[in-house]
């Protein structure tokens, strides 16, 4: 089944060389350096070892290690899943990150595209009764809208499999609609990523949370060693309780630039923000399809919104950045809306 263009399409390629980036979602400022030096010391001269990691991951989320499959970022756990469930009615709910429909149309699935609309907060209903597989994102890229717990477990039905991605999730602090510590995993499998908030995109790792028999079912279907020993390095030393007590920090510093960001933007004449925003993005809509290219001449980079199921080109998504960054983003969306 061949995958559009519009599906393979990822900020990174907005990001403009001379252009202030606000295309890119990772964290900014790059790899804390203290994780740097640890994966640095890892030895390469042997092959990987999962063990430590895999306890790592399991006592970070209160779980058994058989309920953790290491995963060569999000990204494997997609194509994985992809390839190794057998749906017969396959549900992604849109907008979201187009990666998982990607994978499941490259694997010979149909999708059934759910688009919630304006203010794309979830309706459980609005999922066919009979999809046996569902995928979400919370919170969801590109909207910033973070998802009620209930809201994704009142998806869970005897015979289906919700996967949520939470590659966003611990830009809350606390992670209050993580499902990742859920008492039974029956019918659900929590993707993570460490790409996002620790800005390793390019080491490749992440992780499901599934039930151990889907888990062994899974890792069939991986490589041998799929995950490198700098990256399991990484799960070790971001599951710890320095770590965590860390990433809450930078939560809780960018929910502050956050806020900045969007009462920035709100009283933009022609402008509506998605509210409330709860990842490290926010969602903008205007009736300028022309309003990324337009700000790319005052020097801004942004994420465009049309490739996203369920946006248009007058959607564009905004990384959120320090004060000063938004202070002056926000005086160039409005000398380009004021222009006409
Ligand atoms: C919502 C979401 N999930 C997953 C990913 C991919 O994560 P990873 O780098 O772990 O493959 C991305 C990357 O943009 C994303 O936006």
């Amino acid at each position: 089944m061949t995958v559009s263009a519009d599906l393979l399409h990822h900020g990174d390629s907005d990001v403009v060389v001379g252009l202030v980036d606000l295309a890119v979602n990772v964290r900014s400022g790059g790899t804390p350096q203290w994780l740097l030096d640890r994966i640095n010391q890892t030895d390469l001269s042997r092959y990987p070892d999962q063990r430590a990691a895999l306890a790592a991951v399991a006592s970070r989320h209160s779980r058994d290690i058989g309920e953790v499959l290491l995963t060569a970022g999000a990204a494997e756990a997609f194509v994985l899943l992809a390839r190794a469930l057998t749906p017969r009615k396959v549900a992604v709910i849109h907008p979201q990150f187009t990666e998982p429909e990607a994978a499941l149309r490259a694997a010979g699935h149909p999708v059934h595209r759910v688009v919630l609309p304006f203010p794309f907060q979830l309706d459980p209903a609005l999922v066919p009764e009979d999809a046996d597989l569902v995928f979400l994102g919370n919170p969801t890229n590109p909207t910033s809208v973070a998802h009620a717990r209930d809201a994704v477990t009142a998806l869970i039905r005897p015979g289906r499999l919700v996967v949520v991605d939470e590659a966003f999730t611990d830009c809350l602090p606390g992670e209050p609609e993580s499902l990742a510590a859920i008492d039974d995993l029956a019918g659900l499998i929590v993707i993570r990523s460490l790409t996002k908030s620790w800005a390793l995109a390019g080491l490749r790792i992440g992780y499901l949370l599934a039930e151990a028999t889907l888990v062994r079912r899974l890792a069939t279907a991986q490589p041998l060693w799929p995950v490198s020993s700098p990256a399991l390095t990484a799960c070790v030393a971001t599951a710890g309780a320095h770590a965590l007590a860390e990433v809450d920090a930078w939560a809780r510093r960018l929910a502050g630039q956050r806020e900045v960001l969007c009462s920035a933007l709100a009283d933009v004449a022609g402008l509506r923000v998605v509210a409330p925003s709860c990842a490290s993005f926010v969602l903008i809509q205007t009736d300028r399809p022309d309003l990324r290219m337009q700000l790319q001449r005052k020097g801004f980079a942004v994420r465009r919104g049309e490739t996203f199921p369920g946006l248009d080109a007058g959607w564009i998504r905004v990384a959120v950045r320090d004060e000063i960054v938004s202070a002056s983003f926000s005086a160039a969306i409005r000398m380009v809306l004021a222009d006409g």
